[in-house]
């Protein structure tokens, strides 16, 4: 079948489709029916079926004749070590770790977080975590105390599990120090932790709360993988939003099985055996979805690589892993292989290395820029895909389908609306837009299986954020077109999101940071264009009359706070200073306008403004800060 008899049966009769398509799977007890809505009339997909998420991904492909296969190959240039596991080994380490969590009381249900650097034992413990039933939410490394504390609080969880040290390049991050630190903010007090100590860094463990991980392992029994329902979550991801408190994105466990199936074969065109890398961070999306679930449950070997583009140790790391691992697919964000142009222009390390395995280059996270295309395209003569989809979907909403055929691409596109996603563009009042006119991209319900059931115990964000806008319809947040031929065109969000290299972020929990500071009567926080980062926020400060501290310590001040709070990640160093911010007539700041003056685009003057002439203040005060 071709791609547009595929997609239109996912359309016509998902539940037809997904039905068919459960047999990816192997269950516990197979659903009866595919698709069913709750008594608050959210889709349910295959609500009476049972599975276990890790037994899918583990146990399976040992019973199945793929014991002895490479199931993850870790690589760290940091350290300096490389070391693989089969599939049997995964298997038996998993099932110890599961064993540990059992013995500190975890169990179906009880929440788990992870915050660890891209170490195997991060996998090991999602893994673990859905062999008991258990919800994991993994924090991404980067994030500061304080975020930890945020998502501490809200998850609630049972136990945390940790490492004692993350490696930036040759900068040591001392997690167990900024766990201790969130423990100490959080109201919700955890019963255990358990750390994982690195040579480079050992932590100090406090006696009665935290466990010494290699020590726990050793004594600890493997436990066999419980059953689940298939509406049971398997984990909770939190990403920004709009406002200071992250949202809490809810995956089950049976929809996201047979997504994660599904997607491997259709979006990647990825077989049992085949080498895959996502070039991402377990604390992502794409870390959850592709260097852990997708390629193990499809029966791949995925890499798990503790570095960066560049300088671990130069720009030529990404095609030393591909060529000594006769990677097959490398998935990974456009920000870094900018980095890697900046570094190598004429992609002289590339020749280094063969490239012979290497299929085809995935990108998604931020919009893919022409040039990074055509510099990839010219260097690697693979086929470069982008492909669009969101912490939220946990899959690629469109991109080229290219397990089942390989669509033309055309520039600035990610190509075409998944199997699945019934992809609508629509105007502010919900009337569907025609070829080539921008509008808000939208989701057709029900969404197909693998994406989020709703925020976790926040059923009214939930409606608000993503359900409320279009009766029927979930609302993705960006906005963009589809051409003649059906092809979607991302422009960029329609909120308060930005996304700093890769990095979702929100620069409305930055404005609460920046306006909490003492010296600042308003703010505002926008995303500007950055050639590496793709973003980086810049904030517009007005200071409160008759301050007296030089504004050069203001701005270090709002630099060090945002940095404390949110997480080096953050990187807010643009910020200048004005007199005024643009608003409407009824006090919105025009944050839309100050992005596009930033950025140089064309804009027009909104007729609701206030005053005009804060226009021409906001645009000299920019002029001259890009002179220097
Ligand atoms: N733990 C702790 N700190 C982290 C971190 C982590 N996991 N990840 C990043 N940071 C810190 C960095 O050390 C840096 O700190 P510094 O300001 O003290 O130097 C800061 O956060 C910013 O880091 P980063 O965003 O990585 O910027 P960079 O300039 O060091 O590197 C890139 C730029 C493009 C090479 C890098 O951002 C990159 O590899 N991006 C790809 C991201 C990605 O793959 N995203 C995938 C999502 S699909
Ligand atoms: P995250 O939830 O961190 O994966 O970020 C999702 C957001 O990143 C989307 O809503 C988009 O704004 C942006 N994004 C992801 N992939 C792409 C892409 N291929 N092209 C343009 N924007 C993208």
């Amino acid at each position: 079948m071709g791609y547009h008899k595929e997609y239109q049966a996912s359309i016509d009769d998902p539940a037809a489709f997904w039905q068919e398509k459960s047999s990816l799977v192997q269950w516990h007890k197979p659903p009866g029916q595919a698709l069913s809505r709750d008594e608050d009339g959210h889709y349910l997909w295959y609500a009476d079926g049972e599975l276990n998420s890790c037994y899918l991904a583990l146990d399976y492909h040992v019973e199945n004749g793929r014991g002895e296969q490479t199931a993850l190959i870790y690589d760290s240039p940091v350290t300096g070590v490389s070391r693989q596991y089969s599939y049997r080994e995964l298997t038996d380490k998993v099932a110890r770790f599961a064993g540990a969590l059992q013995s500190l009381g975890v169990c179906r249900g009880e929440r788990v977080i992870i915050y660890m650097p891209m170490i195997p034992e991060a996998a090991i413990a999602m893994l673990a975590c859905a062999r008991l039933g258990a919800i994991h939410s993994v924090v991404f490394g980067g994030f500061a105390a304080h975020e930890l504390a945020l998502r501490i609080d809200d998850a609630q969880p049972k136990v945390i599990l940790s490492a004692s040290c993350g490696i930036e390049i040759e900068k040591l991050i001392p997690y167990k120090t900024l766990l201790d630190d969130a423990i100490t903010q959080a109201e919700h007090k955890v019963d255990a932790c358990v750390v994982f100590q690195r040579e480079k860094l050992k932590a100090e463990l406090i006696p009665g709360r935290d466990h010494d991980w290699q020590f726990l392992e050793s004594q600890s029994e493997p436990v066999a993988p419980v059953p689940v329902a298939a509406t049971d979550p398997l984990y909770i991801l939190y990403t920004s939003g709009t406002t200071g408190s992250p949202k809490g994105v809810v995956r089950d466990n049976g929809g996201h099985a047979v997504a994660m199936r599904y997607s491997m074969a259709t979006v990647y065109g990825m077989k049992p055996g085949d080498v895959f890398w996502a070039a991402s961070d377990v604390g992502w999306v794409v870390g959850h979805s592709y260097i852990v679930y997708g390629p193990l449950m499809a029966g791949c070997t995925s890499i798990l690589y503790e570095g960066k583009p560049v300088r671990t140790p130069d720009a030529g790391a990404f095609w030393r892993v591909c060529e000594q691992y006769q990677v097959n697919a490398i998935f990974s964000a456009p920000t870094a292989f900018r980095a890697i142009c900046k570094e190598d222009p004429g992609a002289a390390l590339l020749e280094k290395y063969d490239l012979s395995s290497l299929k085809r280059i995935f990108l998604a996270g931020e919009r893919l820029d022409p040039a990074t295309y055509h510099w990839l395209k010219q260097h690697t003569g693979l086929p470069v895909i982008d492909h669009w989809w969101q912490t939220e979907t946990g899959w690629a909403i469109a991109g080229n389908p290219v397990g089942i055929e390989l669509l033309p691409t055309k520039a600035g596109s990610a190509t075409c609306p998944i199997p699945g996603f019934n992809v609508q563009i629509l105007d502010n009042k919900g009337k569907g837009l025609g070829a080539d006119e921008q509008g808000s991209v939208a989701i057709k319900l029900p969404l197909p299986p693998g994406c989020l059931q709703g925020i976790w115990k926040n059923p009214e964000r939930f409606k608000a954020g993503y359900l409320a806008t279009y009766d029927g319809y979930y609302l993705s947040g960006d906005g963009g077109y589809l051409d003649d031929d059906g092809y979607l065109y991302i422009m960029g969000r329609t909120d308060d999101v930005i996304n700093v290299a890769g990095h979702r972020l929100s620069t409305g929990e930055m404005e609460e940071i920046v306006s909490a500071h003492p010296d600042v009567a308003e703010c505002a926080v926008v995303g500007v264009s950055d050639d590496l980062k793709g973003q980086v926020p810049m904030a517009l400060i007005v200071l409160k009359n008759g301050v007296k501290t030089p504004e050069g310590q203001i701005f270090e001040q709002i630099r060090l706070e945002v940095r404390q709070q949110i997480g080096a990640l953050a990187c807010l160093k643009k910020i200048h200073r004005v007199e005024r911010l643009p608003k409407t007539r009824s006090g919105k700041i025009l944050r839309r306008l100050i992005r596009q003056m930033a950025d140089g685009e064309d804009y027009q003057t909104p007729s609701t403004i206030d005053d005009v002439e804060v226009i021409t203040e906001i645009s000299n005060v920019l002029k001259l800060v890009a002179s220097f």
